[in-house]
């Protein structure tokens, strides 16, 4: 006998984020999309939205209150900073699971920090659990392999696909600012500078861009190693660290954030050493929707209810490189 689908209800699921979470959803053996709800396209079929989804769900225009009164087994916010802190609070009885995508959780020490691949050891059982942001995501994966051997603040350099940006009309997505364009913006005290230093317990310096593409995240890290490393250690530290990680590729070559995206996998790697081996440069790309937010999302979800984490993310395609 196969167990029944979890249910699962969307908030916030007109936006970039929502839409690739309802894809992936939709392609999940072992979830099914219980409500989607967004005040926008309320009454529309999630199909039609969908292009080639096959649901009869129509979108609702859900409030927290009502969201109380209807039983699923998770409950995903993808919806802006400062709004989920709200509906979380109203649906924290212990009731369904909470998967937050915003930033609102992620200095909260009472809910999971869900980056699989650096905190998986806690990752089983919890019923709050705060997405990691897409930057931070891209940072971390490029950092913590030799967070031990910093000796100064590691320098992150970020550009973004637009789509960073959610689909609010603003500086960041509108496309006459960005043509034949790049937009440095906050370049002091970003939330995931400080989403950063507080996971890794060391300071980052983040200095973020948003460029003309639409998804994809390039980083480029700079640290100071306290002592001299050569390129097989610093290879060896990342191997060691990754190896074994199906949604971590690492490499020699310096990736390219077009490659990036439409897949669940993050690249690391490209390692450049000064010649007295303390200045290494270690480049990463992901796609900021799938890997920076909904597929580890969906990572989340499995590794929490004790399902294969890959589960729904085996798609071919969205895997190569
Ligand atoms: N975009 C990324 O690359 C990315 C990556 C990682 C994490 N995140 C985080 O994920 C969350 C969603 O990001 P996004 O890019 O998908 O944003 P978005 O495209 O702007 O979508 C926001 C969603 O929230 C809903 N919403 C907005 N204001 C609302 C309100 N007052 N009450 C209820 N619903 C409201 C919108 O739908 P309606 O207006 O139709 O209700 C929409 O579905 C954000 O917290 C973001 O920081 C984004």
């Amino acid at each position: 006998m196969t167990a029944s689908p979890l249910t699962v209800g969307l908030v916030g699921a007109r936006g970039y984020v929502g839409r690739e979470l309802m894809r992936l959803i939709g392609n999940h053996p072992g979830l099914e999309l219980a409500y989607a709800s967004s005040r926008e396209l309320r009454g529309q079929s999630v199909a039609g939205y969908l292009g080639d989804a096959d649901t009869d769900l129509r979108f609702e225009a859900l409030e927290a209150e009502e969201l109380v009164q209807r039983p699923v087994d998770v409950c995903v916010l993808a919806l802006p900073n400062g709004l989920a802190a709200d509906y979380a609070g109203r649906l924290d009885d212990g009731n369904r699971i909470i998967i937050d995508l915003s930033g609102d959780h992620r200095f909260d020490n009472d809910w999971h920090y869900g980056l699989p691949e650096l905190y998986r050891d806690r990752a089983a059982g919890n019923k709050r659990i705060s997405n990691p942001g897409c930057y931070a995501t891209a940072m971390q994966l490029a950092i913590a392999p030799l967070a031990q051997f910093i000796d100064e603040p590691p320098h992150c350099f970020g550009v973004s696909g637009y789509s960073g940006a959610g689909t609010k009309p603003s500086q960041k997505n509108d496309p006459q600012v960005l043509a034949d364009n790049l937009l440095p913006y906050q370049p002091i005290g970003h939330l995931h500078e400080r989403e950063v230093s507080h996971q890794l317990g060391k300071e980052v310096r983040f200095f973020p861009h948003v460029a003309e593409f639409f998804r994809g995240i390039s980083m480029t890290v700079t640290m100071t190693l306290a002592g001299a490393m050569t390129h097989g250690d610093v290879r060896m530290a990342y191997e060691r660290a990754y190896g074994r990680e199906p949604l971590i590729r690492i490499t020699d070559e310096t990736p390219l954030v077009a490659a990036a995206a439409g897949k669940h996998r993050a690249t690391v790697g490209g390692w450049q050493l000064s010649a007295d081996g303390r200045r290494l440069v270690v480049f990463a790309t992901l796609d900021n929707l799938l890997k920076g937010a909904a597929t580890q999302a969906i990572q989340n979800i499995n590794l929490t209810c004790g399902q294969r984490e890959l589960e729904g993310l085996s798609d071919e395609l969205a895997l190569e490189h």
